[in-house]
């Protein structure tokens, strides 16, 4: 059984779908086929090396099948290189394989694949069409939905890109057996966040799967018909959440405090940035970061959004169930506050933390609201929870 998600957007001609399900990679030319126009006969295929031995072969031939020429750019494994340089490699790709308007481009990957690709494609030739097959957690129920692309800079992590949709995103939960247990966790970490500030439907499905299936063990449960059912289900929700933030809010205005404005999307960003930039973005995943921004975050909400202790208690204990974060104890609580600045730097005016009002209930808090004797009780006590469970 598949799951389809629409996603219509004012600033998309025409409506777009995820399609989710199991074994789908074998008839993707089928799909890429029925996502474009008719005049659309190369296709550039991106990915990285690891993940084109995985699955490419796989893409190429269905894609080769149906009529398509396939064109292979591998770009190098790794957020280092989502960057200026793997850019220009690319469109000089594109043009030295003499891409037309008509033609298209597929990422085949995480979000570092899914992110350049779809920046390149905005700009090349003023845009060309592009199809996302995401292969990590994180990119299906996050990065691959939005339309937002890009690459890191010197000026800083994703400053530089466009908002580029897609034409249509193929989601193969059968790519997930590979993926390590640690990109495992990021993209679960990502999840709970979302169920968080969405509502208590979406945060207990995500609990209950992975009461259900641990990360630790994913691999095992692929044989079963019922967890794939529950997990295209689980990201199906997951998807359909994020596609209506995106669809009300599509290019994060800033003016815009509602929540269910595309800010929201942030809770347990501020402490996650901070820890990736206090530790030069070598020691987390993202995804596993924002796990310990959500409980920073659970705790400031508790203290000063009045999130009630029974509603923190199921936020730790998902969170818990998403598999172990990385050691992060000793890393001083004023280093972490220091990193604020940045992420202010970022949005270009004052900081703002997402808090929890409710379980689904986000709310929007000036970082002048809360003094930083919350922050540092609030960092302490998940510090502490942590050492003594
Ligand atoms: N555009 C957006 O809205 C948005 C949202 C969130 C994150 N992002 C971006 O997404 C990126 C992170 O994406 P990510 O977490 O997918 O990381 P990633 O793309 O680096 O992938 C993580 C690792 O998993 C490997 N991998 C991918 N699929 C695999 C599979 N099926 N089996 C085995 N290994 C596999 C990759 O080779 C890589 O080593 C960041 O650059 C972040 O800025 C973008
Ligand atoms: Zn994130």
């Amino acid at each position: 059984m598949n799951e389809t998600v629409k996603v219509a957007l004012k600033s998309h001609p025409h409506q777009y779908e995820i399609k989710i399900g199991n074994n789908l990679l074998a008839d993707s030319g089928v799909w890429a086929k029925s996502c474009l126009a008719n005049s659309a006969k190369k296709i550039v295929v991106i990915s990285n090396p690891k993940v084109f031995s995985l699955y490419g072969e796989k893409v190429a031939e269905s894609l080769k099948n149906q009529g398509f020429e396939v064109l292979i750019h591998k770009i190098g494994d790794g957020e280092k290189y989502k960057n200026l340089r793997t850019l220009e490699k690319t469109l000089d790709f594109f043009s030295r394989h003499q891409l037309k308007r008509s033609d298209a481009v597929i990422a085949l990957g995480g979000g570092v694949v899914g992110d350049l690709t779809g920046f390149a494609s905005s700009i090349y030739l003023r845009g060309i069409s592009f199809l996302q097959i995401p292969t990590t957690l994180l990119s299906m129920i996050d990065s691959s939905v939005g339309g937002k692309t890009g690459v890191n800079s010197n000026f800083g992590k994703n400053l530089i890109g466009t908002f580029h949709q897609p034409n249509g995103v193929l989601i193969d939960v059968d790519t997930l057996k590979t993926l390590p247990r640690r990109e495992l966790t990021a993209g679960f970490c990502e999840a709970v966040k979302q169920g968080a500030i969405a509502n208590p439907n979406l945060f207990n499905q995500t609990s209950d799967f992975l009461k259900k299936y641990s990360p630790n063990h994913f691999k095992k449960y692929f044989f079963s018909n019922l967890f794939l059912t529950d997990l295209q289900k689980l990201i199906a929700s997951q998807v359909a959440f994020k596609a209506e933030i995106v669809k009300g809010d599509e290019r994060e205005n800033l003016e815009k405090s509602g929540n269910r404005s595309r800010k929201i999307l942030n809770f347990g960003h501020t402490v996650g940035h901070a820890l990736e930039k206090v530790t030069n973005y070598k020691y987390f995943k993202h995804g596993e970061a924002v796990g310990i921004g959500i409980l920073v975050a659970g705790e400031i909400s508790k203290r000063v959004a009045n999130l009630v202790q029974n509603e923190l208690n199921l936020l730790n204990d998902v969170v818990k169930l998403t598999g172990s974060l990385p050691n992060w104890q000793n890393i001083e609580t004023k280093n972490i506050i220091e990193a604020f600045e940045f992420d202010k730097k970022n949005v270009g005016d004052s900081l703002q933390w997402i808090l929890l009002e409710k379980i689904g209930q986000p709310i929007i808090y000036p970082n002048s609201k809360i003094p930083d004797s919350v922050i540092i009780e609030s960092i302490s006590a998940v510090v502490k929870k942590s050492t003594c469970p």
